[in-house]
Order: C-alpha cells, then sequence, then structure tokens
C-alpha cells in the first residue's frame, strides 16, 4: 500500500499562530521514514501553499475566509486525488479547519466507489459550529458542521458535493462543547461519545461498537486526530488544551484497533502546534501514534474480540 503524505499550513482557522510549523514538526519527527520502515510505500507531496480564495467576500464571523477556503479547495482536490491513486493519504495539519477539505475529498471519494463514509473524531471539541453559532468566528471550531451540510454562508466547495450524514460521525474524547454546538450535535444525531461515556463504558468497547458499524455497512472510515483528543499533560504542543483527555494507553488502544480492523481510509494529523510544544514531545507521540494505526505492535497476537 502507497500512503500520500499532504502538508497543509493553516493556521488561519485557529486564531492564532502556529499550527503551520506543524507539517515540517511531523517531518522532523520521523513520519516519513516510520511509514517506509513499516513497510510501506511512501510519497510525500510536500506543503500545499494556496494562495487566499480572492472570489469569496469576507465574512465578519468566518475569520480568515478567504485563506480558509483556499485549503479546502486544495485539500478536497489533493486528498480525492491521493485517493483515486489508490494510495491512503494522510492530511499533515495544520489546524482542524483543514479537514472541511480532507473529508470532502474523502466523500467525493466515497461515492464515486459507491461506499458510505464514515468519520472517526477525535478530538477534544465537536467542531460543529457554524458562523451562526460560533463563539469565535474561528473555522478550525466548524469543520464537522461544514462536511454535514450545515455550515453552508459562503460559495467555498459546490453546493451540490458529496456530503458526510451526521449520524455516520463518531466523536470520541469530547469534553469542550459550545451552547448552540450542543444543540446542533443533538439535533443532527451526531454519535458523541464524551469522555464520561469513556469513563463509564471503557476506550475498548466503544471501539467496537464504532468498528462494527463501519464494518457491517462497508464503509470508509476517515480518522481526524487533534491534538487535542489527548491529555495535555501528555501532548502541550496545541493552542485549544482542555484537561482530563485521554491517556496515552487509551490513544494506542485506539490506533492498534484501528489497525485491525482494516477500515481506515485516510488520516488527518491536526492542531499540533510547534511553537507551544515541549521540545517535540507533542509531535513525536502523534508519530507513535500513527505507528500503531499502521501496525507497529507489541507482539504478534490477534487482539481478543469482545
Ligand atoms: N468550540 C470552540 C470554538 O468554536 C473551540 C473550537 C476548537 N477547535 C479545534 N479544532 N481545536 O471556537
Ligand atoms: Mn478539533
Ligand atoms: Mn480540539
Ligand atoms: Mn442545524
Amino acid at each position: 500500500k502507497t500512503i500520500s503524505l499532504i502538508g497543509a499550513p493553516i493556521e488561519e482557522g485557529s486564531g492564532r499562530r502556529g499550527a503551520a510549523m506543524g507539517p515540517t514538526a511531523l517531518r522532523i519527527a520521523g513520519i516519513d521514514t516510520m511509514l517506509t520502515d513499516l513497510g510501506y510505500m511512501v510519497v510525500d507531496e510536500g506543503d500545499l501553499r494556496p494562495a487566499p480564495a480572492r472570489d469569496l467576500a469576507n465574512h465578519p464571523r468566518a475569520n480568515n475566509l478567504q485563506a480558509v477556503a483556499a485549503f479546502t479547495r486544495a485539500l478536497d482536490g489533493a486528498v480525492h486525488e491521493a485517493a483515486r491513486a489508490g494510495r491512503l493519504p494522510i492530511t499533515l495539519g495544520g489546524d482542524h479547519a483543514l479537514a472541511m477539505g480532507s473529508v470532502s475529498g474523502m466523500a467525493r471519494y466515497a461515492a464515486e466507489v459507491g461506499r458510505p463514509l464514515f468519520v472517526l473524531w477525535l478530538d477534544a471539541h465537536a467542531d460543529f459550529n457554524s458562523p451562526d453559532t460560533s463563539p469565535s468566528g474561528n473555522m478550525h471550531g466548524m469543520p464537522v458542521a461544514f462536511f454535514c451540510g450545515q455550515a453552508e454562508f459562503a460559495p467555498i466547495l459546490d453546493k451540490n458535493r458529496p456530503l458526510v450524514d451526521p449520524r455516520k460521525v463518531f466523536q470520541v474524547g469530547i469534553r469542550s462543547v459550545d451552547e448552540r454546538e450542543r444543540e446542533e450535535i443533538a439535533e443532527h444525531g451526531v454519535n458523541v461519545y464524551d469522555m464520561r461515556a469513556v469513563d463509564e463504558t471503557g476506550m475498548a468497547r466503544i471501539m467496537h461498537e464504532i468498528l462494527d458499524t463501519v464494518s457491517h455497512a462497508d464503509g470508509l472510515l476517515h480518522v481526524s486526530f487533534d491534538v487535542d483528543f489527548i491529555d495535555p499533560e501528555i501532548a502541550p504542543g496545541v493552542g485549544t488544551t482542555v484537561p482530563g483527555g485521554a491517556t496515552f494507553r487509551e490513544a494506542h488502544l485506539i490506533m492498534e484497533m484501528l489497525c485491525d480492523s482494516g477500515l481506515v481510509s485516510s488520516l488527518d494529523l491536526v492542531e499540533l502546534n510547534p511553537f507551544l510544544d515541549d521540545r517535540g514531545k507533542s509531535a513525536r507521540i502523534l508519530v507513535e501514534l500513527t505507528a500503531s494505526l499502521f501496525g507497529r505492535r507489541i507482539l504478534d497476537r490477534p487482539t481478543r474480540s469482545a
């Protein structure tokens, strides 16, 4: 299998600087050599540098719309193209607004091959705001609403593009949701496993439920991994830390179960802010977790099924 690395140095969605250094930090932490060592062919497509989308008017409640829209369009194209060429796209972020493009590109691919697209959203945040509901106006809080067709406030991508069914979005690790966002995710049927659910049910059982659903539907699974999913004590290199995050072991278990499932079609690594990191610690953890997702394991044994 061949993997495409697509750098998306976007930080304009996040309301602060630093996430644009993410793709470089992930490369320095060895994302490419790690994958090569695991036996994959790796094509590093370099970093996207799209010019701002000046055809769009600025929006008072969608900060840096032109820059975000440009990355959305570029990634929609690059991710779709990689998938169509039979490569597995990994988008190296960059803030989470990039998922507007990466997931839209995969939704187009899924529609072409006639399979449903599921999204596993590993995050402290639901990212289901729109310009109408967002308290900050920062577009990294809006990608899920966008690819589910709930934030159509500007012609960023074709309105008639394939959208993701919010009932096929599974969010795990959630512990910070805005007031109106909470109503939106309930109304649209997003599957949310918040931190309380993780504590009460356990990560293994939650993942089995999700993977069973995807596998019975013969779906593709896009994984969008926000650094703030993990507890800030172990991954401090992110602008929007929320205490009480996933442990190192919970995160690795998810990656190992995803690997065993064979269902993952595409991956985002987002919100890494090397400017805030502690000697590359968070970048290294992301690379370690990605290694588990792509087959590094402690022992040769099948995971026990529950
Ligand atoms: N919910 C907050 C907002 O809309 C924070 C979003 C954080 N998103 C992220 N991808 N880190 O501004
Ligand atoms: Mn996020
Ligand atoms: Mn987040
Ligand atoms: Mn709505």
